[in-house]
């Protein structure tokens, strides 16, 4: 019987996503658990209410929808004018980058961008990751059949190159010695919260152009920079605009984690021979996307407002001052703890040579606290767990009281 094929690159993902994976355990456990309030300091997803500045936005183009004058259909491929000028003044112009409003492609955000970012390179290019690294970039690419075999006892990809980012090297990555064609760098990280200096990063930059190799920068974490030597973005260095794609997000400098809004920066003069990647992905986009919905990009414009700024920087301040709870309160009960200065996770070893998911278990019976198993992240994760900044502080004040407890 003839039957339709599937793309069987699916079937070597190992497991699930690693949030979903958690999310479940969480589940049966509140389940056999019902008198347990449980704490989740797991995935990053904020917990504080959108800004008053973006409400009204957002109140606002809700009320043009509602009449013929003013009511927007399709949006632009690229994303409206109005917040994509907003985003080239702001965070680029201000910041003595050159950026053009039509090299910013608006999205739904990060996670999809990161993702789908890899359709418009060859199947047989070598990507470099951080290990550890946000899952998406190396599963997406495992989807696309770009990653080679699976090792079970490493946990690693035949063609994947590993940069590992150990305490020794203050979790940053070092130049690989295999050349790869696509390296994923980003900063402030996720997991690790870890960040590089500007001379560093332009040492990427530098090693790229070098190799012919193109950078994904993935920028999510820029507003808890709280260091002057940490870069914002990086069209901070010289001859990015060759090398580099840059990705943003709304979800965690302004809540819209369940909103959605992000953004994909391709410069015009990257290139592959004479193939501009700007065309393939201005391409991409007017094909398989649609756009951000209006609302959504008033939203995102009400973000740059100097009343969006004022009160984003207030919400950035609450979640540094979880991730400053977290590291003393650790730090003080004889936990080793980095991260939580430019980023809003914090990255702890796990005590008694417990494994990561060990810990995650003893920490989710124990405490009733949810964190993120470091090893979910890639091999040199092992060993280390990741709590985030973005709960409530009530919240986080409790999980801290309950580690120590225990
Ligand atoms: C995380 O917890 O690593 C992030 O929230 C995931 C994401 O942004 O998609």
């Amino acid at each position: 019987m003839h039957m339709f094929k599937i793309n069987e690159d699916y079937l070597k993902l190992p497991g699930s996503y690693l949030f979903s994976a958690i999310g479940k355990k969480v589940a049966a456990y509140e389940e056999e658990h019902p008198e347990q309030s449980v704490i989740r300091l797991g995935i990053g997803d904020v917990t504080q209410p959108l800004a008053p500045a973006i409400i009204d936005a957002l109140h606002g183009a809700v009320e043009e929808m509602a009449h013929a004058e003013t009511f927007h259909g399709y949006a632009p491929d690229l994303g409206y004018e109005f917040l994509r000028t907003a985003m080239a003044e702001k965070d680029y112009k201000d910041r003595g980058c050159d950026i053009k409003a039509d090299e910013i492609f608006i999205s739904d955000g990060a996670k999809c961008d990161s993702g789908n970012i890899q359709e418009i390179f060859a199947k047989d290019n070598r990507i470099a990751v951080c290990d550890p690294v946000y899952p998406v970039y190396v599963d997406t690419n495992v989807m696309a059949g770009r990653t080679g075999t699976y090792n079970a006892d490493t946990e690693t990809w035949s063609d994947v190159i590993y940069m590992p980012c150990t305490k020794e090297t203050n979790f940053a990555p070092e130049l690989p010695k295999e050349t790869p064609d696509i390296i994923y760098l980003c900063f402030p990280n996720n997991p690790t919260g870890s960040t590089i200096t500007k001379p560093q990063l332009q040492e990427w930059v530098d090693y790229a152009n070098k190799n012919g190799a193109v950078i994904i920068y993935d920028a999510a974490y820029e507003a808890y920079i709280s260091e002057e030597d940490v870069p914002h973005t990086i069209y901070e260095c010289d001859g990015a605009r060759t090398c580099a794609i840059e990705l943003r997000s709304f979800s965690k400098n302004a809540g819209f984690t369940g909103v959605r809004l992000g953004a994909a920066v391709v410069p015009k003069d990257l290139k592959c021979g004479d193939v501009m990647l700007h065309a393939l992905w201005a391409r991409r986009h007017g094909t398989k996307y649609n756009g951000a919905p209006y609302i959504v990009q008033k939203a995102g414009e009400a973000v740059y407002s100097e009343a969006g700024r004022t009160q984003l920087g207030e919400q950035v301040a609450y979640y540094m001052k979880n991730a400053g709870i977290i590291y003393d309160g650790l730090k003080s009960a004889g936990y080793n703890v980095s991260g939580g200065v430019n980023a809003p996770y914090i990255w702890l070893e796990t005590p008694k040579g417990m494994t990561s998911w060990q810990f995650f278990d003893h920490l989710l019976e124990h405490a009733g606290v949810v964190g993120t198993p470091g090893s979910g992240f890639g091999p040199s994760g092992e060993g280390y767990f990741r709590l985030t900044a973005f709960g409530s502080y009530e919240n986080t004040v409790a999980a801290i009281s309950r580690i120590k407890e225990i």
